[in-house]
């Protein structure tokens, strides 16, 4: 079983980190979301890997992920030069896959299950099918298989019709009268039939190919489709909110490791990585929360719920349920939380009078002042 994943997307809603920056290595308890995808599929096995890459946020990403042997895989990257839709990455992706069966993956998305179980299944049904066990009856091979999460807003995911004897009978991309709260998760398993499905769909209303609408071809053609019902928590990464939430449940399932500098006056305080390098002076960090190599949090309060990059700068403030990145500087504020602070970034306040917010912000910002 080959890998695809997919990290040629834009990331329009986690701008304005993503004007500098492609959203696949915006960081969740320090380590870049794509990392937690090649985990994944390294623990399932699967070794060889081809990675979508724009030509916009490609060089990033190429040097992030270096030749995959960090992760114990192999990696091709394949260039996608317009965003023409999940399909499109298949379609350009089939020198690569061949023939052979694959997982492709979202590289914004992270679950909580892994992909272990997931890729079993599949292999397991399609083995007993293609080679029936003495006494039993031969059954059709899935060509797909799918997971599915319930979600509040369904209308903003592709979304599964599943039958009373529990079939996956249709599937439509971001419907207006969604028929389920059963979301397509953006993991997905395929054998080579995928490959004409996608040749015979045609660009959605957003100018795409789909993948579900794919998959809905499969239906139609009369392959079998599997599915599953995530039990764990499954997140699109691709804004801040769900970005905030998907840290918190990283941050929780960590170990306490102290490698860095505390001075007498300093409190790590329950779960807390602090990285060689870090350095606390005068300052409690309260888990969970994980403070980056060459940082130094001086006289503040880092509270549960936040990820401090690395060569970071905490001053005389409190801060939680924040994520910020690389280099960036926060000093004199009393009280930051529910932020995601980008690479490179003061956030300070000032004496200077008149009283006043001054401020030199990019594109696409948002600032809420208290
Ligand atoms: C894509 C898929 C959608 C799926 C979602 C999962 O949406 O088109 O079917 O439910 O990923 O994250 P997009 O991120 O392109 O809006």
């Amino acid at each position: 079983m080959k890998g695809l994943i997919l990290s040629g997307g834009a990331g329009t809603r986690l701008r304005p980190i993503t004007h500098t920056s492609a959203k696949q290595l915006v960081p969740i308890a320090n380590r870049p979301i794509l990392f937690y995808g090649l985990d994944d599929m390294a623990a399932a096995g699967v070794t060889d890997i081809g990675i979508i890459i724009s030509p916009l946020t490609g060089d990033e990403i190429r040097e992030a992920v270096g030749d995959g042997s960090e992760f114990g895989v192999d990696v091709t990257w394949i260039v996608q030069d317009e965003p023409s839709g999940l399909a499109h990455c298949v379609q350009i992706a089939r020198p690569f896959l061949g023939d052979d069966d694959f997982v492709m993956y979202l590289g914004d998305n992270m679950l909580e299950q892994g992909l272990v179980e997931f890729v079993d299944r599949f292999e397991a049904a399609r083995r007993d099918a293609l080679a029936p066990q003495l006494g039993e009856k031969s059954s059709k091979a899935p060509s797909a298989q799918i997971l599915l999460a319930r979600v509040d807003d369904p209308s903003s995911f592709g979304v599964a019709d599943v039958d009373a004897d529990g079939n996956v009978v249709a599937l439509v991309e971001k419907p207006a009268n969604p028929p389920s709260d059963l979301a397509l998760v953006g993991i997905y398993l395929f054998d080579s039939s995928i490959h004409e499905a996608v040749a015979g769909i045609e660009p959605s209303a957003r100018g795409e190919l789909e993948i579900t609408d794919a998959i809905q071809a499969l239906l139609s053609s009369g392959h079998r489709v599997e599915h599953e019902v995530l039990t764990g928590w499954w997140i699109d990464t691709g804004k801040k909110d769900p970005l905030l939430e998907c840290n918190r449940l990283v941050l929780d399932s960590l170990d306490r490791k102290i490698e860095g500098d505390l001075d007498a006056s300093s409190v790590a305080d329950g779960r807390v990585i602090i990285e060689e390098g870090a350095t606390l002076i005068n300052s409690t960090v309260r888990g969970p929360a994980v403070i980056g190599a060459g940082t130094v949090i001086e006289d503040s309060h880092i509270g549960p719920y936040s990820s401090i990059a690395i060569d970071c700068h905490i001053l005389r403030s409190e801060v939680d349920n924040t994520v910020v990145l690389r280099r960036s500087t926060v000093t004199d504020i009393p009280r930051l939380t529910d932020s995601l602070v980008g690479r490179d970034t003061a956030v300070s306040r000032g004496g200077a009078m008149p009283r006043a917010t001054r401020l030199m912000i990019g594109d696409h910002c948002h600032v809420e002042i208290e």
